[in-house]
């Protein structure tokens, strides 16, 4: 079966089973600036889970472009994938273990045809923050899956939070069984030999968990996730992802370009490239900070290993377009970005290439000094330099080292490289700050006008608006902002009349500066958290608005004259973007 075959299938169940189907949110999360890329399908819907009301009701279902960059350096291997989409549907305080079991039992036997003897299943054990999780138990032996294939694990198996804090609960596993022989006679689903491969999480999101503990959510969740790929291979009789219809296009054309056969080089040239595509697609570009440097790393990183093969690095542009063409029919608006991909591919090999030609040299010269010292260690400073000055990443450094019998010495090159870090977001902050700073009298007003927009959206529309971007000119402001459907008339004069109540009564605008982190911890607003330094400055206005922000802004807002909303209209998937005039 094919991917997008069980893509469909997927969301055409459960829109039967009365869930509204929603869109991907984009790989670079809206609103939330403390991971780099969507993890997971729960993730753009945490406020949701935690209880805010979702504008299609309480029955999801979704597919999520994910990408999951910590375990890179494992790709390679027959099953490591740094991007993935996760089909899911969710229950926001609606069902709960029983109907979700009995919906992906249905889903995997029904529709996908997976035989009841090939599906093992786990629960939670129980433990002293949860009850083992018997009512799953009973659920699966309801549809018809034998005790002998229900087993019972610990946090460590059957457990699912996003990290440390947040939204969590125990979850119940689906496994397949490849009809491999058992490694030993305790061989079960939490053993990693292959034999059983997970194919479908269902999360009862019942707690949060923050730094005292775990506290019950004021509604019952269910959240789940089925790997595309995963399953593609499974339906498809592949042993690994790269052998099924959304790889094997881009490995074959590898295949006849290279000039060394190195199969873990060619997973990684058609994976990484993968992720890239779907990165930029989203709106990524590589850099040295954050998301654009996962992005620089995955790039290079092929680029390395297309090296390794012998390919002719000209010919890039044809392996971006098969690479794109295997995953068309899943990611259609590919097409339309495909010029803009292949540019920002090539122009990012462009570069590395002159980098490495000029620290090839450098290079050699490090190991010839280890060498010629007896070491047997690179130290932190030549790999810094290296990285610095020639722009080698430090795991190519590492694995460059590898290749001439040498190790690195890492201890200070973190601190070195977050230095540098805080340096190049101070540069960016400069130039954020700079193209505001450049303000006459009017956009001054238009600027305090945004924050005061801003407040006035969350108060009217909800808390889940964030600024998106924002626009300045003499004659008009444009802002953008998170919020899923258009505003009604009566919002707009709602918006419109608190904008100009807060104008008229004449409130001073404050500025102070503080720590980024004091400024986060007292609830300051601000659209991109890594833009700013580590010290930033926070404009307050009355208590009605507080903004991390370069400036500059008027002194009162009864210098702003008379708010009026001019045009409301979409922007991008999720982003509505008003333009508006002070007269
Ligand atoms: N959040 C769970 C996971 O990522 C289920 O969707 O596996």
């Amino acid at each position: 079966m094919k991917a997008i075959e069980i893509r469909n299938k997927y969301l055409n169940f459960f829109e039967k089973h009365g869930h509204k189907i929603i869109p991907s949110s984009p790989l670079i999360p809206e609103n939330d600036p403390s991971v780099l890329f969507n993890t997971a399908g729960m993730q753009p819907l945490v406020p949701y889970l935690l209880g805010q009301k979702h504008p299609s009701g309480t029955r999801l279902v979704d597919y999520q472009k994910c990408v999951r960059t910590n375990d890179i350096e494992d790709v390679g291997d027959n099953r490591h994938l740094t991007y993935f989409e996760m089909l899911g549907n969710w229950s926001l305080g609606d069902y709960f273990k029983d109907e979700a079991i009995k919906m992906s039992y249905e889903f995997l036997t029904k529709e996908l045809e997976i035989p009841n003897e090939k599906i093992s299943v786990t629960c939670f054990a129980g433990d002293e923050d949860c009850e083992r999780d018997m009512v799953s138990y009973e659920a699966w032996k309801k549809v018809g899956i034998p005790d002998d294939r229900i087993y019972f694990f610990g946090k460590e198996d059957n457990w699912w939070i996003a990290g440390e804090e947040g939204p969590c609960g125990p979850d119940t596993e689906m496994f397949y069984d490849t009809g491999k022989e058992k490694c030993s006679p305790s061989c079960n689903p939490s053993c990693s030999c292959g034999k059983y491969v997970e194919i479908w999480n269902n999360v009862f999101m019942e707690f949060y968990k923050d730094k005292s503990g775990y506290s019950e959510l004021s509604q019952k969740n269910v959240d789940t996730g089925l790997g595309l790929e995963r399953m593609t291979m499974l339906l498809e009789g592949k042993e690994t992802p790269f052998d099924t219809e959304l790889f094997a296009p881009t490995m074959e054309k590898l295949v006849t370009l290279q000039k060394v056969d190195l199969i873990q080089s060619r997973r990684i040239v058609a994976e990484h490239l993968r992720s890239s595509i779907m990165i930029i697609n989203d709106g990524g570009v590589p850099s040295n900070v954050d998301r654009g440097y996962v992005l620089r790393r995955l790039l290079r990183r092929m680029t390395r290993h297309l090296k390794k093969l012998g390919i002719d690095l000209n010919v890039l542009p044809e392996i971006i377009e098969t690479s794109i063409e295997a995953i068309k029919e899943l990611y259609p608006e590919l097409e339309f970005n495909k010029k803009l991909i292949i540019k920002v591919i090539v122009d990012e090999k462009d570069k590395f290439m002159k980098t490495l030609q000029n620290g090839e040299k450098e290079f050699e010269k490090v190991v010839n000094r280890a060498k010629e010292l007896g070491k047997d260690t690179i130290d932190s400073e030549a790999v810094f330099n290296l990285y610095e000055t020639y722009g080698f990443p430090s795991e190519m450094t590492i694995e460059l080292a590898k290749e001439n019998g040498l190790k690195v010495n890492l201890e200070d090159f973190q601190k070195l490289f977050e230095e540098h870090q805080e340096k190049s977001r101070l540069g960016s902050n400069q130039k954020f700050k700079g193209g505001l700073a450049s303000t006459g009298e009017t956009e001054t007003k238009y600027h305090t006008a945004t924050h005061l927009l801003n407040a006035a959206l969350k108060i009217v529309l909800g808390n889940h608006v964030h600024q998106k971007g924002s626009n300045i000119t003499a004659e008009r402001m444009r802002f953008d902002f998170s919020h899923p459907s258009k505003m009604t008339d009566e919002e707009k004069q709602k918006t419109e009349d608190l904008v100009n109540s807060w104008i008229k009564d004449g409130y001073d605008v404050y500025i102070t500066e503080m720590t980024k982190e004091e400024a986060l911890k007292s609830g300051a607003e601000c659209m991109f958290v890594e833009k700013y330094p580590d010290i930033v400055t926070v404009y307050s206005i009355g208590d009605i608005s507080k903004e991390l922000c370069g400036g500059p802004h008027v002194k009162n807002t009864s210098e702003l004259g008379h708010f009026k909303i001019k045009k409301e209209e979409a922007s991008s998937s999720g982003v509505r973007r008003i333009k508006a005039i002070l007269e």
